[in-house]
């Protein structure tokens, strides 16, 4: 696994990963990135309402319910959380205990439920309750951590730290970290220093380990210092095949395409054969199957070279488009 660093200002949508380049300028584009209204101002806010008028924090609250289908354990985990945070300002207000809270997280879950997506929407809440300087995501994996060689690791990881520093650090599959049957692996290294800096500069940096739900359980067992450090566990579920459904029609809406007559039914069947496969990345499937859809749609029209198209044509997708992957392969009926 070899996927690069990247680094996202809090307001920006998610990127996918084969899409992303290991990009220098993207971590200055951050820093440089339109500072979202944080909390500092809520600084005498009295009562609950004050302090979400003042932070803003609903609107992204508001856009997780919308912009993300289903996750409905999820989404009451991140509004606990803020209730947490909001109530907590309330308290520092009155000066009552303010010690910083312990906001380290783990996000588990199968490929393409969305970890990624909401840990970016986490990055803005915080920021908007004043809990990191600046709500940036930098999402890494063990490579973007650890070096090949002898002293490598530890200015890799703390090059990384640093990018990191007054946002979120996401480490994807972060057991990766831990390799036990390898006793000098460098992985050590880098989770020794992220240990410490979890520890004394969590004011200003919040790390989310996300992965399969058993190797994360594993990798705390073999790691309490991690585990006694993260304070929430969320749980991502699979998507149901309604959610799923749901989610196509929305990614095609947000890029102007629909499905046209009976495709969504050809979709529908898509799906159930597709789960059926190995390696299914839910979201991250449904967003891969429909790019080698509208494939099949540009083809499809291409075809027609003087044809001056509608709207509609131009933004349907047809069964056709969709009954001609492989997974169709077995019924005989050709789709065109
Ligand atoms: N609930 C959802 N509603 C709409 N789109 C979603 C939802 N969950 C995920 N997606 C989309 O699916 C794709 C994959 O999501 P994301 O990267 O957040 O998942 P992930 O759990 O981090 O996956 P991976 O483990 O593969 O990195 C993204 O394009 C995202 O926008
Ligand atoms: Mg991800």
């Amino acid at each position: 696994m070899n996927r690069p660093l990247y680094t996202l200002p809090g307001a920006a949508t998610v990127p996918e990963k084969s899409g992303t380049t290991a990009n220098p300028r993207a971590a200055s584009d951050a820093q440089d990135a339109p500072v979202a209204p944080d909390a500092s101002d809520a600084s005498n806010a009295q009562t609950v309402s004050q302090v979400l008028a003042q932070s803003q924090v609903e609107s992204v609250m508001d856009e997780l319910d919308r912009d993300l289908i289903g996750l409905a354990p999820v989404k009451q985990r991140v509004r606990d959380i803020a209730a947490l945070l909001v109530v907590d300002k309330l308290r520092m207000n009155l000066g009552l205990q303010a010690q910083m809270p312990s906001l380290h997280m783990s996000f588990t879950g199968n490929p393409g439920t969305g970890k990624t997506s909401v840990a970016m929407r986490m990055a803005q809440i915080l920021h908007r309750l004043g809990y990191v300087r600046k709500g940036h995501l930098v999402a890494v994996t063990r490579d973007d951590l650890v070096g090949q060689y002898i002293g490598h690791t530890a200015p890799k990881t703390k090059e990384v730290l640093k990018k990191a520093m007054g946002g979120v650090l996401f480490i994807d599959e972060a057991y990766y970290l831990y390799r036990p049957e390898n006793e000098r692996d460098y992985g050590q290294e880098a989770i020794e220093i992220l240990l410490q800096v979890m520890e004394n500069q969590r004011d200003d940096l919040v790390v989310i380990l996300a992965g399969y739900k058993d190797r994360m359980d594993t990798f705390f067992q073999s790691n309490p210092g991690m585990s006694s450090r993260v304070a929430h566990h969320l749980a991502f579920p699979d998507y149901s095949q309604d959610e799923l459904l749901h989610i196509a029609d929305q990614m095609l809406a947000s890029m102007s395409y629909r499905f046209g007559d009976d495709a969504r039914a050809a979709f529908s069947d898509y799906i159930d054969r597709r789960l059926r496969q190995p390696h299914f990345a839910n979201a991250r499937s449904v967003r891969n199957a429909l790019d080698r859809i509208r494939l099949r749609q540009a083809s499809r029209l291409f075809k027609q070279r003087d044809r001056v198209f509608t709207r509609e044509e131009l933004t349907a997708i047809e069964p056709s488009d969709i009954r001609a992957s492989r997974l169709f392969a077995d019924d005989a009926p050709p789709t065109h």
